[in-house]
């Protein structure tokens, strides 16, 4: 299938178009039990929180079709470093497998590159085989885990180093900070987010673990 990328203003694509799309793309996990945002989202839901973002979407060549969209956002981590924050990725389903997610991701790299990003990051639930093989195809790396009251799945956190790091692309390092998530998030959170009952026996509000993360989630 031809395709070519564009950013969402250079088209005719309306956000409409787009939240279709995105639920068309993620029917399969729906029925697959996996309850993402992204079914249920409202075109004013991404209208609100793609407003800062960069919307990239994939037509097809010929008839100028809809067949995917990625969006990037920069942000700032606990840390103040920058990052790009990679979120609703879909593709529809007759158009999977063809490298267009992974040319999308490229399309927000160079955007988050040029705004001074050391990595991007993104998340996706465990169970969610395909979606985990394309971060790890395109160079992200799990570093986490964790689980949002939104959803009912446990999501894995990826990482892609843009800017060179003895941590980050260190594997070793990257394996230590996934055990080290895993094992607070299994003990402190269920599966649908909410707290379990050895993290409600205490008290104290710790801070957040993520060492990114804010509150994301596809
Ligand atoms: C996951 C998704 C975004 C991948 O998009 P895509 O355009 O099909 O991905 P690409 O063609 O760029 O694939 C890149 C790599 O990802 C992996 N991959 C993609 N689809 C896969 C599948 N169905 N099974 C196993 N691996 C898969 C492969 O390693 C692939 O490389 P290869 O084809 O050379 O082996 C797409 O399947 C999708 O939209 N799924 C539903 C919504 C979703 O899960 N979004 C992501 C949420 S974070």
């Amino acid at each position: 299938m031809n395709f070519i990328l564009k950013r969402k203003e250079e088209t005719n694509v309306s956000y409409e178009d787009i939240v279709h799309l995105i639920h068309k793309s993620f029917e399969d996990r729906l029925k697959q039990g996996l309850k993402f945002t992204c079914s249920f989202l409202t075109v004013e839901e991404y209208k609100k929180d793609t407003a800062k973002g960069t919307v990239f979407v994939a037509l097809d060549k010929d008839t100028q079709e809809l067949l995917g969209t990625a969006t990037v956002n920069v942000k700032k981590d606990i840390y103040g470093v920058t990052y790009g924050y990679n979120e609703y990725v879909a593709i529809a389903p007759k158009a999977q497998r063809q490298g267009i997610a992974s040319q999308l991701l490229k399309e927000c790299e160079k955007i988050v590159k040029e705004a001074g990003a050391e990595y991007i990051f993104s998340d996706t639930a465990v169970e969610a085989k395909s979606s985990i093989q394309y971060h790890l195809k395109n160079g992200f790396k799990i570093i986490g885990l964790h689980s949002y009251p939104s959803t009912n799945y446990y999501s894995y956190f990826f990482r892609k180093q843009l800017v060179p790091s003895k941590k980050w692309n260190s594997n070793l390092y990257c394996k230590y900070a996934f055990l080290k998530s895993y094992i607070i998030t299994k003990l402190t959170l269920r599966k649908d987010g909410h707290k379990t009952f050895l993290a409600s026996l205490f008290k104290k509000k710790k801070k957040k673990e993520s060492i990114i993360y804010g509150n994301s989630h596809s």
